[in-house]
């Protein structure tokens, strides 16, 4: 058997999609994670610590760092995790990024494009894969907003959601391959009003609250109503939010 795959963030949104494909295509996964736990394929660690990542990373081929602090420590959890990996080895690690993360003027996408840049010039071999949103996030808007009488979007914003299964699929196939560099964009099927689909989760949720789409300012804003989020060329994802919802 190849050399173990480490899965950072994989308990997350993403990770538990991923790492079932991978040990499904056959590999042997480790998966890491500041929660303690029985099962031997899980290692205790903390990227911001650097605790646990000596043994977490002993002969390991390969990482996929999906761990997010969904903030400005990320900068600190890659630079960690590079500077381990380099230390335990160099393999091959790829990154789960956002499309976008160069031409959207929000923090967490500048933290992002800083932590591509660091996989960029880490000195190991690397492969990083952009993605659009994922399904979850539309739902997240409105169950964030529970309290409210309406959900509230930002007024000219669309999304291509995409299903973090078939992002999972794809950084299976990174995984497996040849370090690749930047590789193409992946977007989900369909871009839509960003209301149109918190609407479509009201319904599906049975929230009779409407949703009001209202103007949000700032420069981040500007780039998501300019579409530098969306990969209309690169629409890979075949499931829909409407059958994301249904399923
Ligand atoms: N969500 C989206 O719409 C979307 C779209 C495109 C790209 N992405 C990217 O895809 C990746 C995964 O996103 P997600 O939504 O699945 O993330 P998530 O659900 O927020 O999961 C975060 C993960 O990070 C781990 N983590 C956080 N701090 C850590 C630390 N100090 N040490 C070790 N692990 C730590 C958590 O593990 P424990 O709590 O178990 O320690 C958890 O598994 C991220 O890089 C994100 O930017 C997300």
């Amino acid at each position: 058997m190849a050399d173990p795959i480490l899965v950072t963030g994989g308990t997350g949104r993403l990770g538990p999609a991923l790492v079932s494909r991978l040990a499904a295509a056959g590999n042997a996964v480790r998966v890491l994670s500041r929660v303690p736990s029985p099962k031997e394929w899980r290692f205790q660690g903390d990227l911001l610590t650097g605790e646990g990542l000596e043994a977490a990373l002993d002969g390991v081929g390969t990482v996929v760092h999906c761990a997010t602090s969904n903030g400005r420590k990320d900068v600190d959890i890659t630079r960690n995790l590079i500077r381990a990996a380099a230390r335990a080895g160099r393999p091959h690690l790829c990154y789960a990024s956002i499309v976008g993360v160069d031409r959207v003027n929000l923090p967490y996408y500048r933290v992002k494009r800083a932590c591509e840049r660091l996989v960029e010039h880490s000195g190991l071999p690397w492969t990083i894969q952009r993605t659009t949103q994922f399904h979850e996030l539309v739902v997240w808007i409105c169950a964030v907003q529970r309290r409210l009488p309406v959900i509230l979007v930002p007024r000219g914003v669309d999304l291509q959601p995409v299903d973090a299964g078939e992002v999972a699929a794809r950084l299976t196939g990174l995984a497996g391959a040849p370090p690749s560099g930047r590789v193409p964009d992946m977007g989900g099927p369909e871009i839509r009003p960003l209301a149109d689909l918190a609407r479509a989760c009201a319904r599906s949720r049975s929230l009779r609250r409407p949703v009001a789409p209202v103007p949000m300012a700032g420069f981040g804003m500007r780039g998501f109503r300019e579409g530098a989020h969306l990969t209309p060329g690169h629409a890979d994802g075949r499931i829909t939010f409407d059958q994301f919802l249904a399923a």
